[in-house]
């Protein structure tokens, strides 16, 4: 654990209060992100870490292609004309949000923060934000294999110490309760939907209606069913290599609802029980969140 606990210090630093990878943020670019000027027309996805936001990131971009009467499945192209940028806000150089005043609208963007680390301008001009949460447990299970499947962050020798780390506000992008808390209290704001991976694990084409719909993106049956289908576990595991390369086995690992009960400890399963009641019951995100 020993040796653990210093990979863990070395891939990790704090920006106020909270742990991020050193290999994907800055302090530098979380101070050029304050000043970053949202459009009225972003589109924006929230979700911590392993909460499937890459998942609902497929859903957004194809609704967004979809609404631009682009071919589903082209947008990553690479066209010249249209520069992108990793869509992960806060992921990337501190110039990047110089570039990306150049991009034409609407501009998708996806955030593991939580609102009090937004930049204002986001609430300001009222952008519309899909806020994604996934029951804390299977998250946690997610993140632990997650986390010994990437190089960026830490590796555990066992479960227990992921644990631990994770009910001790150690891992990156900090405690999700906290996340969680925090924007409970923007929830009733007109701007932002909430959409639970469960729900959506249930009845996709019912989530994708309710999402286009939210962001004004009218869709004909036939289009419906097309996101439906591209956005399925077996068929985003299937094309991930060429969405993301050799990490595609990592973040398509088994999209399943109660991974949690193939780890968790009746200890650890009273202890989670035990913040998420002490953190969110009675709140509106905790009544969605289904265990
Ligand atoms: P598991 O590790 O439980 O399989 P993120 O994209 O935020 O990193 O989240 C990753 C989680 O979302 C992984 O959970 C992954 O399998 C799941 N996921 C990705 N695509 C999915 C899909 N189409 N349907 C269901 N779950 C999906």
């Amino acid at each position: 654990a020993a040796a653990n606990l210093k990979n863990r210090d070395e891939l990790m630093f704090s920006y106020k209060g909270i742990p991020y990878p050193t290999s994907f943020c800055s302090p530098e670019a979380f101070k050029a992100l304050e000043s970053f000027e949202a459009r009225s027309d972003d589109v924006i996805l929230a979700g911590y870490p392993k909460s499937g936001t890459n998942w609902l990131s497929q859903i957004l971009t194809d609704l967004i292609a979809i609404s631009q009467k682009k071919t589903l499945g082209e947008e990553r192209s690479g066209n010249a004309e249209e520069p992108e940028e990793f869509p992960y806000l806060e992921v990337g150089d501190p110039e990047k949000y110089e570039r990306m005043i150049k991009l034409p609208s609407p501009r998708f963007m996806v955030t593991h923060l939580r609102p009090e680390n937004l930049p204002t301008s986001i609430f300001k001009n009222k952008v519309k934000i899909l806020l994604l949460i996934r029951n804390p447990k299977d998250l946690a299970t997610s993140f632990y294999h997650f986390s010994n499947g990437l190089a960026a962050l830490p590796s555990y020798e066992t479960w227990d110490d992921f644990f631990t780390d994770f009910v001790s506000k150690k891992i990156a992008w900090g405690c999700y309760f906290e996340y969680l808390s925090e924007w409970n209290k923007y929830v009733d704001k007109e701007n932002i939907m909430t959409v639970t991976y469960e729900e959506l694990k249930e009845n996709r084409a019912l989530g994708v209606k309710n999402i286009a719909a939210f962001f004004g993106i009218p869709l004909t049956e036939k289009e419906l069913q097309l996101v439906v289908e591209r956005s399925s576990f077996q068929s985003m595991k299937k094309n991930s290599e060429k969405t993301h390369g050799a990490f595609g086995n990592i973040f398509f690992r088994k999209g399943a609802v109660s991974d949690w009960k193939n780890l968790f400890s009746e200890d650890q399963n009273e202890k989670m029980d035990k913040m998420f009641e002490e953190c969110l019951a009675g709140t509106k995100l905790g009544k969605k969140l289904k265990y």
